[in-house]
């Protein structure tokens, strides 16, 4: 059976690439092939005459199977501002982001597409993640960085997704803010408050370990 997930977050920075390479090496690690997919990234260098961008290309390097790069990230921008700036040239198109969806799905058992931003954040003049999410039509994993707000942008997000007739099937805490104080709270209080279940807690780490990341995950 093909498994395919949406990571979105609560904002830009929360995690969201950390909270995917984790998936990607827990599927791997339940001898499932896994490729992944960045389809709008925005801040990239130029390596060898490509844009090419750090997420894009550290999932890339995290799939079992090999993917050709602008299939995993047809949407390359130089600057690392919203999309829709960014790609005035050549905007984000869902069709083309779908296309490469569907060739990805083909590859491997486990497909990962990171968003870009949050919910929200625009693609084009008139499309958002919401709308990309909607055309992929896949399960939802929402990555929450621990911190003061997330719990106000936590409910914003999984209502915007409940809204968008979308199913999130869990959430991924991320405790990427090393000054919190108030971590363990935070999460109950989140517990308390979602009806989608808690996938697991990524704990503040100087190196990215993501073996034993995955080793937080619980997944059924
Ligand atoms: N568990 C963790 N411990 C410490 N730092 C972390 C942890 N997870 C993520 N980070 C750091 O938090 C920052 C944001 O993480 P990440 O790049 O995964 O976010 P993102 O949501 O994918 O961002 P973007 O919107 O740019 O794609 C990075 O600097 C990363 O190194
Ligand atoms: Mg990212």
């Amino acid at each position: 059976m093909k498994q395919s997930y949406f990571i979105t977050g609560t904002d830009t920075n929360v995690g969201k690439t950390w909270a995917t390479l984790t998936l990607m090496a827990y599927f791997k690690k339940q001898n499932l092939s896994v490729v992944g997919m960045k389809p709008v990234a925005s801040g990239c260098e130029k390596i060898s005459g490509e844009w090419r961008n750090s997420d894009a290309l550290a999932i890339q390097k995290m799939g079992s199977e090999f993917v050709d790069y602008s299939l995993l990230n047809p949407f390359a921008y130089e600057l690392p501002i919203s999309p829709h700036l960014a790609g005035k040239k050549n905007p984000v198109d869902l069709e083309t982001v779908f296309t490469n969806f569907q060739t990805l799905q083909n590859l491997a058992d486990v497909l990962i597409v990171e968003g870009a931003g949050g919910w929200y954040a625009p693609l084009n003049e008139n499309e958002t993640i919401a709308d990309l999410a909607k055309k992929l039509n896949v399960p939802i994993i929402l990555v929450v960085s621990i911190k003061l707000g997330c719990i106000n942008h936590t409910l914003l997000t999984t209502e915007a997704i409940k809204n968008a007739g979308l199913n999130c099937i869990g959430w991924i805490a991320v405790c990427n803010d090393e000054m919190f104080d108030c971590v363990d709270l935070t999460i109950e209080s989140l517990v308390a408050r979602l009806k989608i279940p808690l996938l697991g807690i990524l704990p503040y780490s100087k190196t990215a370990n993501f073996e034993f990341f995955a080793q937080q995950i619980q997944f059924d």
